[in-house]
């Protein structure tokens, strides 16, 4: 019987064990993690992780071929195939400060692997890494290994949160990247195996270890490079009175761009387009590739622009102060359909209206007041250091309320800022919010999820990202 055991209970680790356990009845799945209360959570009815589709996927497996534990020696032991997803945060202290990967838990859990393993293992890189980790990997691994083999292989995830028992199921494709002697064709294929019993073969591609590495890098790259290019033209289309929706169909039924992922934002978020491009652009610096480092460092740029002129709009239409003014923010998630706020661009939108002195009270269905005011007091890269294994507990912003209703937070205030793209944001009832709130009352949709039109017959001045400016907006230019 094949045992798998994956080292880190999180975003990746937890959906994608969950699912394998499912499709893979023969195959034991052990997820362990160091952190109890994490593994208390996926032992509960209340799994750690707000994902559709995932509680039915753990509850049809738990206990059966599925398993949650902390003893990560015993299960690591035991299994013939290790998956590594722990977390890979940007540095935030030392030689590539800001840019570079912290490999602090990789290595802890590859050392973990090296202790404790008394029979060969396929050791999979699960979570996203510079590339070559695997060959630093493969040395701490050989060097400590007491005569046992191991074969490492880099199968990155592309599955996207809010989506991921979707992406899981029916992936676009399954990256298996390994080393090109038979040791390391043959741990490819064992890897192969687990993924045909659901996924069709000829969506498994397999490459060589680095170009596996360098892929997901990319894909991510490219996929937030699309933002932030429909975003630079939002700003444009403000300016000239093109409405960005209508340029990006018009440029996405090309067959060779393509339509998804064109939706301009207030900014992409999430915990990965801006570590693995901010990684992306270390690797190119330390191999003396000035100028393509330059070149995806824009593509973060224009997202920091995006979010600063996201900003400007708000407190220069509000007759440039929102000084003591309560503000409604509602969504502070990356996206719709999760909890998670890493790398929010409601982070950055929140500090910049709290350092304009205003008052926020914030509402989004799956965050809890505790996160975010702990994201709100964090420094930047701290977000990714898990809060078990960070070091001190910040204090609490006071200017900021959190409740648990759109109508409860908007009510009194003077703005409203759409910050993620709930589904329940397009349908509240804006008649009730308008004659709650101060006049003149302002929405700024950062996800272009309202109907501007309607919401301004009755009486809302609207901001919409890249949509032809309301004349009161003209009147109150916003500098970036
Ligand atoms: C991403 C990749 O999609 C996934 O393949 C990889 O494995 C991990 O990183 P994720 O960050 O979970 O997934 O979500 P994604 O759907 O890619 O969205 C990222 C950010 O871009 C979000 O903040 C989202 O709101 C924003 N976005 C996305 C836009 O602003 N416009 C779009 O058109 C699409
Ligand atoms: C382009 C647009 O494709 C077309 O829609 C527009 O109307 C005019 O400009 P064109 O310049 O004729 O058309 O050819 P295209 O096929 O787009 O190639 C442009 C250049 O890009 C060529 O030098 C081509 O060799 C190069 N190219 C294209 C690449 O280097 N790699 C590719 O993958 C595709
Ligand atoms: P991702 O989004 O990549 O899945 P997460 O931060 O959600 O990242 O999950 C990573 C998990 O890995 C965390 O729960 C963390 O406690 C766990 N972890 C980190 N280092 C180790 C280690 N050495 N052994 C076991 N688990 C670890």
């Amino acid at each position: 019987m094949v045992k798998i055991c994956c080292i880190g209970a999180g975003y990746v680790g937890g959906p994608t064990m969950a699912v394998i356990a499912l499709k893979c009845p023969s195959i034991e799945v052990a997820v362990v993690d160091i952190s109890v209360s994490r593994i208390a959570a996926w032992n509960s009815d209340q799994l750690p992780i707000y994902e559709p589709g995932l509680e039915g996927v753990v509850k049809q497996c738990r206990g059966t071929n599925l398993f949650f534990s902390t003893d990560v020696e015993k299960h690591v032991s035991e299994a013939n195939i290790v998956f590594v997803s722990v977390n890979t945060p940007t540095k935030t202290q030392g030689l590539g400060a800001g840019k570079a990967a912290d490999l602090t838990y990789w290595e802890s859990a590859a050392r973990v692997i090296a202790d404790v393993s008394k029979s060969d293992k396929i050791v999979v890189e699960k979570s996203t890494v510079p590339v070559k980790t695997a060959e630093a990997i493969e040395k701490i691994l050989t060097h400590n290994s007491k005569g046992i083999k191991f074969q490492i292989l880099s199968n990155p995830e592309f599955l996207a949160e809010g989506t991921a028992i979707q992406d899981l199921f029916n992936p676009d494709r399954v990256l298996i990247g390994g080393r090109e002697t038979p040791e390391g064709q043959k741990a490819i294929k064992a890897l192969k195996d687990v993924y045909a019993h659901w996924v069709p073969e000829d969506r498994i591609l397999t490459t060589n270890l680095w170009s596996a590495e360098l892929s997901k890098l990319a894909a991510n790259a490219f996929l937030a490079q699309r933002i932030s290019s429909v975003n630079a033209m939002s700003a444009l289309c403000e300016a000239t009175g093109a409405n960005v929706t209508q340029v990006a169909y018009a440029v996405g039924t090309d067959s060779r761009i393509g339509p998804k992922f064109l939706n301009a934002s207030v900014g992409f978020g999430g915990s990965c387009f801006q570590k693995d491009i901010l990684n992306l652009v270390y690797i190119c610096e330390c191999n003396g590739l000035p100028e393509v480092a330059e070149y995806w460092k824009q593509v973060i740029k224009i997202n920091d622009y995006q979010k600063s002129r996201f900003v400007n709009r708000v407190v220069a239409s509000m007759f440039n102060t929102v000084s003591r003014k309560k503000i409604a923010i509602l969504g502070f998630a990356f996206k719709k359909d999760t909890g998670d706020t890493r790398e929010t661009p409601a982070i950055d939108v929140c500090k910049g209206l709290l350092g304009d002195k205003a008052r926020l009270s914030i509402y989004d269905p799956q965050v809890t007041e505790d996160q975010i005011q702990r994201d709100l007091t964090m420094n930047k890269f701290d977000w990714d250091h898990p809060p078990h294994l960070q070091p001190m507990s910040p204090s609490t912003v006071k200017q900021v309320a959190v409740v648990w209703d759109a109508y409860e937070a908007t009510k009194d205030a003077h703005g409203l800022c759409i910050l993620t793209e709930w589904d329940e944001f397009k349908n509240l009832d804006y008649k009730r919010i308008y004659d709650s709130m101060q006049k003149p009352a302002f929405v700024f949709d950062g996800r272009n999820v309202v109907d501007a039109d309607k919401l301004r017959e009755m009486g809302f001045i609207v901001y919409s990202i890249g949509k032809p400016l309301d004349p009161w907006l003209k009147d109150m230019p916003a500098v970036a």
